[in-house]
């Protein structure tokens, strides 16, 4: 980590003095190659009868995916796959989740071993909210996030108790749910910890066993993106780790999924938004919106698109 602080320092360093007007290096600092976008050591490369070329040069074990607009060739130790806010909050069918949310749950979990597989980091970033978050939070976002239109029920609010069958806690225990029910203290709304913020059904697994395991990683977030402001726990670890490419999938698709593509991008990571581990409770204009800029600031896949690829590099 030392060393890799130190490259980091070092190449921090070497732009600098590239992009300094008149330094030997200034003539050199972009490329005269028409197909070559950026500068030595942050660049895309458009390849011969289309496609893109994203591994800044390191081409070692590099992974071709045949996605629409493309193909595009990754690093995949440059290369994360972002899962947001599939939470009980989000998804629990108690709490008045998304049946589209918990309908790509499986597809989500095929795309996570996939990524996993082929070497690649899976984040995870939810609401997991603070005291301290609590008496930061703007009020459009407590307005936002009040069920009954007074602040009683927004962020931080006990959401009391549900019953659930104690054989599958992820759905609601009704006359036909078979054994026995279980009560569940689902938590105050969003706050780090509680029930409602942790991942939904078998997600939650995933997301234990893959921290445990090393191959996940796990960061909280206050905002509908996880990489607004100055930094966040997960854009540090993205620095840390010198990532450069980003794959998105998650709910809302045109909340903080947008959001925090949205804000990737404008912080210079490569976006790639999935659609099919994406969904929404919004209407349908508002995935059309995400889906045509999406296309534009990166690309957009499906991941039965690049499933195969992925298992290949494995
Ligand atoms: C790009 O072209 C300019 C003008 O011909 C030249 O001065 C410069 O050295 C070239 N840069 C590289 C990296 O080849
Ligand atoms: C990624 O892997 C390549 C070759 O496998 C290596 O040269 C490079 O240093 C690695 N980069 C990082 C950031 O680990
Ligand atoms: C579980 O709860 C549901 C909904 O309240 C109820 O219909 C069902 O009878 C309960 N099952 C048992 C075994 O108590
Ligand atoms: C974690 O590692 C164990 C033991 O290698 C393995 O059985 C399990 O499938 C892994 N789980 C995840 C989520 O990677
Ligand atoms: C993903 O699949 C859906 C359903 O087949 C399709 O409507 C959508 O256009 C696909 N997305 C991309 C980026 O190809």
């Amino acid at each position: 980590m030392r060393l890799l602080n130190l490259s980091i320092g070092l190449s921090w360093l070497s732009q600098v003095l590239f992009l300094l007007p008149g330094s030997p290096a200034a003539s050199q600092s972009l490329s005269n190659d028409s197909n070559v976008f950026g500068n030595p050591l942050n660049f895309w490369t458009k390849l011969d009868g289309g496609g893109w070329d994203l591994t800044r040069g390191v081409t070692a074990n590099a992974i071709t995916l045949p996605v629409p607009r493309g193909p595009i060739t990754i690093q995949p130790n440059t290369t994360a796959l972002v899962i947001i806010d599939m939470q009980n909050y989000f998804l629990h069918p108690s709490l008045g989740g998304d049946p589209l949310g918990r309908a790509i749950v499986p597809t989500t979990i095929n795309a996570i071993h996939a990524f996993r597989a082929a070497g690649m980091p899976v984040l995870w970033t939810n609401w997991g909210l603070t005291e301290f978050d609590l008496i930061r939070m703007p009020p459009a976002f407590l307005k936002g996030f009040s069920s009954d239109g007074t602040s009683k029920t927004t962020f931080g609010s006990d959401m009391g108790r549900i019953v659930v069958p104690q054989s599958n806690p992820s759905i609601s225990a009704s006359a036909s749910t078979p054994g026995p029910n279980m009560t569940v203290e689902v938590g105050r709304l969003l706050m780090r910890g509680s029930w409602n913020a942790q991942p939904w059904g078998d997600l939650l697994t995933e997301q234990v066993q893959g921290v445990a395991n090393g191959t996940d990683f796990y960061f909280n977030k206050n905002r509908l993106s996880g990489m607004w402001g100055p930094s966040t726990p997960m854009q540090q670890w993205l620095e840390d780790h010198s990532m450069t490419t980003i794959f998105f999938g998650g709910v809302n698709i045109d909340q903080c999924v947008w959001g925090t593509l949205l804000d990737s991008y404008y912080k210079g990571y490569d976006v790639i938004l999935l659609d099919d581990i994406s969904a929404t409770t919004s209407p349908r204009a508002a995935t059309q919106m995400v889906d045509f800029n999406a296309a534009l600031n990166g690309w957009r896949a499906n991941t039965t698109d690049i499933l195969e690829a992925l298992m290949g590099a494995a």
